[in-house]
């Protein structure tokens, strides 16, 4: 007999004489004469109310069903007469397929979310967790048919790689040496990296984004969606070790296009979440953030402001608050002052573009016409309340001259980027992207204010379990 995911159990148009469901049990109430067990199998929030009569052969199966334990159950699906659900099971046949005993952590009380990290193994189990998963699957589809949708072609950009995307350092190396012995030049002195598996040093990639513009330089329009990794040792709500990413590239595409492919495509995000999502959403704002709905409304309804790197600092110093780190054209936005704009000023998601040039990565696009000491480039970076940065990009610098100027104003080696000057060498183009951390998206979505709860298995500063 086929299963039936307790789901479509709950979307029942009809009553039916034999459905077949299989889940883990949440809850066991026992009275008298029958117990009510509710089975969650993970396709949605809500489980099913299973009732086992007494009088049933297998009744004495139910004395194992305890909390966490995994069950299969045949039986009728019936109209509910209890609140809450329109149908509930009525069992034939009840069988327990693994037991769990009273040491099953998640047992019904709500625990810290600190210590269900620890638990990462169970945690999809809970609720909360379920829910942020089930979101998160949903999301990384609705990422490819977005773009599916326009025409992008999705590109498998390398996680091992020779080069930094972003010119900063911060990577995982990767080698075949042992580390405490590694073999060394002629004059011992230095490691041989030549002798290592790649003929070089190699790393984990912090973003796909330069070979992205190597496809989008014969595909028009592609993105990436993969892992990313960075090695800097901040220990934050809002960073991890490892991340996924979705960059766009787009050839033809200015920074003006670049942030409305970016608004779109965040407002995309959230709509596809509350159409397909909706239960766990309003878990979400039940549980989690009360002012999540309406939040998430609001975005889809204004469209984002955009606002100078230049304004910004106008508005940060005239906003008569102290600082931690200080307001002065020139120095890179904080999460402070990120959070004012989005949080305080505009109240609104907020693309903050044309950053000053020496703050900025070395591919971006030198804006032409700068005041002397006062060249910027076209950069742009999305803040939302809450969270601050989760979209960071700019339009790429395709004058081969302008790209090794800013190559050479960050002491970058041109030779180790031969290839990526060659993409301005033949049939260059303007172009531009963007990445949007998948994670700080989630963030955004759900309400959960620490990235390491809408990852799997989140890799931070001394944390890799499972
Ligand atoms: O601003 P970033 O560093 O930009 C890039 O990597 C560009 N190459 C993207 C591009 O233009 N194709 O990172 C982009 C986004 C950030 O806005 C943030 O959402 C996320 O990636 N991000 C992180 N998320 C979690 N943990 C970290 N340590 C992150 N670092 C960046
Ligand atoms: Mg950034």
């Amino acid at each position: 007999m086929q299963r039936t995911l307790v789901k479509d159990a709950h979307n029942a148009t009809a009553p039916s004489d034999a459905i077949l469901l299989q889940g883990w049990v949440r809850t066991r109430r026992d009275a008298k004469a029958f117990s009510f067990i509710e089975l969650n199998d993970g396709s949605c929030l809500k489980g099913m109310q299973v009732i086992v009569d007494a009088s049933l052969p297998d009744y004495a199966q139910v004395a194992k069903a305890n909390t966490g334990a995994s069950v299969e159950v045949h039986g009728k699906l019936v109209e509910s007469k209890g609140a809450g659900q329109k149908w509930e099971v009525v069992a034939t046949k009840f069988t327990v397929l693994g037991e769990a005993d009273a040491t099953y952590p998640l047992q019904k009380k709500g625990h810290t979310l600190e210590f269900l990290r620890e638990i990462a193994h169970l945690r999809p189990r809970s609720n909360l967790f379920g829910a942020v998963f089930r979101v998160r699957s949903r999301l990384a589809y609705a990422v490819h048919q977005f773009f599916q949708n326009k025409q992008f072609h999705y590109v498998h950009t390398p996680i091992i790689t020779a080069s930094d995307a972003e010119g900063a350092g911060d990577m995982f190396r990767v080698t075949t040496f042992d580390v405490a012995n590694p073999p060394r030049t002629e004059d011992g002195k230095h490691v041989d990296d030549a002798k290592d598996f790649f003929g070089k040093k190699a790393f984990l990639t912090v973003s796909g984004q330069l070979e992205g513009e190597i496809f989008a330089h014969a595909l028009s329009s592609i993105y990436t969606f993969g892992p990313t990794f960075r090695a800097e040792n901040s220990n934050t709500s809002r960073h991890a070790a490892e991340f996924w990413m979705i960059e766009p590239e787009v050839a033809f595409c200015d920074i003006h296009g670049n942030m409305d492919l970016a608004e779109e495509f965040v407002k995309y995000l959230i709509r596809d979440a509350k159409e397909h999502c909706a239960a766990d959403l309003e878990f979400f704002s039940k549980f989690v953030d009360k002012d999540l709905l309406a939040r998430l409304d609001f975005v889809l309804e204004k469209p984002f402001v955009r606002c100078s790197y230049t304004e910004a600092i106008e508005i940060l110093e005239k906003s008569g608050k102290t600082w931690e780190h200080p307001v002065a054209w020139g120095a890179n936005l904080q999460a402070e002052h990120e959070r004012y704009l989005t949080e305080e000023h505009f109240k609104c998601p907020t693309t903050v573009y044309n950053y000053p040039r020496a703050i900025k990565a070395f591919y971006m696009r030198a804006n032409d016409g700068c005041a002397p000491g006062r060249e910027t480039v076209a950069a742009m970076d999305l803040l939302v309340p809450g969270i601050g940065e989760i979209i960071g990009g700019s339009q790429r610098e395709e004058r081969l001259e302008k790209l090794r100027e800013g190559m050479a104003l960050h002491h970058l080696d041109e030779k180790a980027y031969w290839w990526y000057l060659d993409l301005r060498r033949y049939g260059s183009v303007p172009h531009s992207g963007f990445g949007l951390g998948f994670e700080r998206m989630l963030m955004f979505v759900t309400g959960v204010g620490n990235i390491r709860d809408v990852i799997p298995f989140a890799r931070t500063p001394g944390t890799a379990d499972f």
